[in-house]
């Protein structure tokens, strides 16, 4: 069994403590990069994406399908929804985008024309027989340029997907295709949004004064509420999880080089769920001086964090029985992770709000958020000082792309 080195582990720990200072620069960055970006978006870290949205104003309603592509699983509902806060999943279809030895559609093996054809047979399955003419809002949560609310570009794959043959184009004349394939012309997709977009438009239909929509999942990302973009409102996608300005220690700088896209979405790989797991793998990897890789999970940390099973998960991962007092400090460095996660996304929030000046409410969405009260205190604790509240989105994914196909055509 291997040896640990407890300065590394040690030294670690200290690496991913982040302080107060740290904090309110973030904050007071993510505020410069917002008003530098409505100018130019090209010189900012941030994309400053607009969606064509604005709010919901409630009314909205009638039968839509929804597809929610973007993270571990596609899925495809179908929803009815009703006057402020009503909704109803008629019918769900899901799927992993990988399985083991048998597909893998989000692999460069696999192309744009597979993975839409793939798409197309869940729509099918969903609609179960029915030919009856239905508009598709489609969640793409992906760095996509708008053509209008119908059409999208995808700028690049994030969150490490290599499917060829997708960036740099238009994801519904793709989407369209595919249906067209397989005889579902009545389907009509005629919204394309992102899922921040999605999860702030689905809980503006719910509660008043939500200003904010994030994602804390595989990936991180946030939109606000602009009210003066270019003299309109707008919601704008800031793709933040491509924010820049921060200090990266140097266990982000490693990650980062073995990364799909070396220098690209810094903040998404120090706090999403993709890649919180690999930084405490990386960490350990070289504490206990092993050549073998180690594959912890978010979900793996955020149970060691809170020292539910954290020897034995240790035990398990990295092949290591901890010693009497080391479980402690695997245990912290699980804590100062994450803490640092969540204390990063509270920034980015804080820094919006300087930036708008109206105190907002914030829908968040994603299971590393939904499935770790943990990590919700943290965010509600940075957010308290400002008076930010906070609240979980359900179903914002697909409820926010049946909205946004009901503002399409209303
Ligand atoms: C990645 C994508 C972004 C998405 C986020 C959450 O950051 O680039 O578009 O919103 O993941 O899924």
């Amino acid at each position: 069994m291997s040896e640990l080195n407890k300065i590394t582990l040690q030294n670690a720990i200290t690496e991913f403590e982040i302080t107060a200072n740290a904090l309110t620069d973030v904050r007071k960055n993510f505020t410069e990069e917002i008003e530098k970006g409505l100018e130019s978006p090209a010189e900012t870290s941030l994309k400053m994406l607009p969606s064509f949205l604005t709010l919901p104003t409630g009314d909205e309603s009638g039968t839509y399908l929804a597809l929610d592509f973007g993270g571990t699983n596609v899925r495809v509902l179908k929803i009815k929804i009703w006057k402020r806060g009503n909704y109803k999943i008629l019918k769900k279809t899901e799927s992993p985008l990988k399985t083991a030895g048998k597909f893998d559609f989000t692999a460069a093996t696999a192309t744009g024309e597979e993975l839409f054809d793939f798409i197309a047979k869940l729509i099918e399955l969903t609609l179960e027989g029915s030919t009856d003419e239905i508009y598709l809002g489609h969640t793409f949560s992906f760095p996509s340029e708008q053509l209008d609310l119908a059409n999208a570009k995808l700028i690049s794959w994030t969150k490490e997907f290599k499917t060829k043959g997708v960036e740099g184009e238009n994801v519904t004349e793709l989407l369209t295709k595919a249906l067209k394939k397989r005889n579902l012309d009545f389907v009509k997709p005629v919204a394309v949004i992102n899922d921040t977009v999605a999860t702030l438009i689905s809980s503006a239909y719910i509660r008043e004064n939500i200003l904010i929509g994030s994602i804390y999942a595989t990936g991180h990302n946030t939109c606000y509420f602009e009210p003066n973009y270019n003299g309109k409102e707008m919601i704008i996608n800031l793709e933040s999880g491509g924010f820049s300005k921060l200090e990266q220690n140097s266990y982000d700088k490693l990650l980062d080089e073995k990364s799909e896209k070396p220098g690209e979405q810094l903040l998404e790989k120090m706090v999403s769920g993709r890649y919180v797991g690999e930084l405490y793998s990386l960490v350990l990897q070289k504490a206990l001086n092993s050549e073998k890789l180690f594959d912890f999970s978010s979900l793996d940390l955020c149970n060691i964090a809170q020292n539910i099973d954290a020897a034995k998960i240790i035990e398990e991962k990295a092949e290591y029985a901890p010693k009497d007092g080391e479980t402690a400090l695997f245990v912290k460095l699980a804590a100062n992770i994450l803490t640092r996660s969540a204390s990063l996304v509270a920034a980015t929030f804080l820094g919006i709000y300087s930036h708008t000046k109206k105190l907002p409410a914030v829908a968040i969405d994603g299971s590393l958020y939904a499935k770790n009260p943990f990590l919700q205190d943290i965010i509600a604790d940075n957010l308290k000082e400002a008076d930010i509240k906070t609240f979980k989105a359900d179903e914002g994914s697909a409820l926010g792309a049946a909205i946004a196909a009901a503002l399409a055509v209303k």
